[in-house]
């Protein structure tokens, strides 16, 4: 079953996406801003992750796309732990043009809306590189996350070691954050 935004729809990876997330996998402007890192990525590496994405119920991830622009990104709930309720998150925009229009937004407030109206978890972590302004900006400021943590000098990114942030958001605070910004009320 899809997962339906506002301007977003999340469904599951097809392995027609396969081209546009190699090379995205592969974009250093990309990878500078996650958390996480790897050396080059053939295509034999992205078909071998596709055959395996499916055995993985505990790690779900989603293509985001729009009527407008098809394929934008991709973004994921991970480390899903049914006892105690949550779930790591995190999201990309691989389609450099379409930033700042309010998709990344879009995505993390229908990420958090499955997670908490439908999934009924209790809590969703996140994290990020402390230069990642547009990150912080979206996920703190737009969407009602808050910093939790700080763990020093984490990554190795540009010859220099940078902090990592830790953000997180209740069920909660979601349903306060819904009710002061009538996100989910308002039109286009
Ligand atoms: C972070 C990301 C998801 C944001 O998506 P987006 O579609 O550009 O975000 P939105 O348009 O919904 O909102 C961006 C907000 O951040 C603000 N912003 C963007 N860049 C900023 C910056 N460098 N400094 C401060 N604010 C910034 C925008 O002004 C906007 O706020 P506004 O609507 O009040 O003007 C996207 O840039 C991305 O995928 N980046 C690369 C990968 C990444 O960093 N992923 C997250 C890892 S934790």
């Amino acid at each position: 079953m899809n997962i339906r935004g506002k301007k977003v729809l999340l469904r599951a990876i097809e392995e027609r996406d396969l081209p546009l997330l190699h090379e995205w996998a592969n974009d250093p402007e990309i990878w500078d801003f996650l958390d996480s890192w790897h050396f080059p990525l053939s295509e034999r590496d992205g078909q071998k992750w596709f055959e395996h994405l499916s055995e993985k119920s505990l790690d779900q991830r989603f293509a985001i796309e729009t009527p407008d622009f098809g394929l934008i990104g991709t973004a994921n709930l991970v480390n899903i732990n049914w006892k105690d309720r949550n779930a790591f998150h995190g999201m990309m925009l691989g389609n450099k043009n379409i930033r700042g229009k309010g998709y990344g937004t879009d995505t993390i407030m229908t990420v958090m809306r499955y997670a908490f109206e439908e999934l009924g978890l209790e809590r969703l972590d996140g994290s990020m590189i402390e230069y990642n302004e547009a990150s912080l900006a979206v996920y703190i400021r737009k969407c009602g996350w808050k910093e939790e943590g700080r763990q020093r000098r984490h990554y190795f990114r540009k010859n220099k070691f940078w902090d990592r942030i830790i953000v997180g958001i209740t069920r909660q605070d979601y349903f306060q954050l819904i009710e002061s910004n009538k996100y989910w009320d308002k039109r286009l």
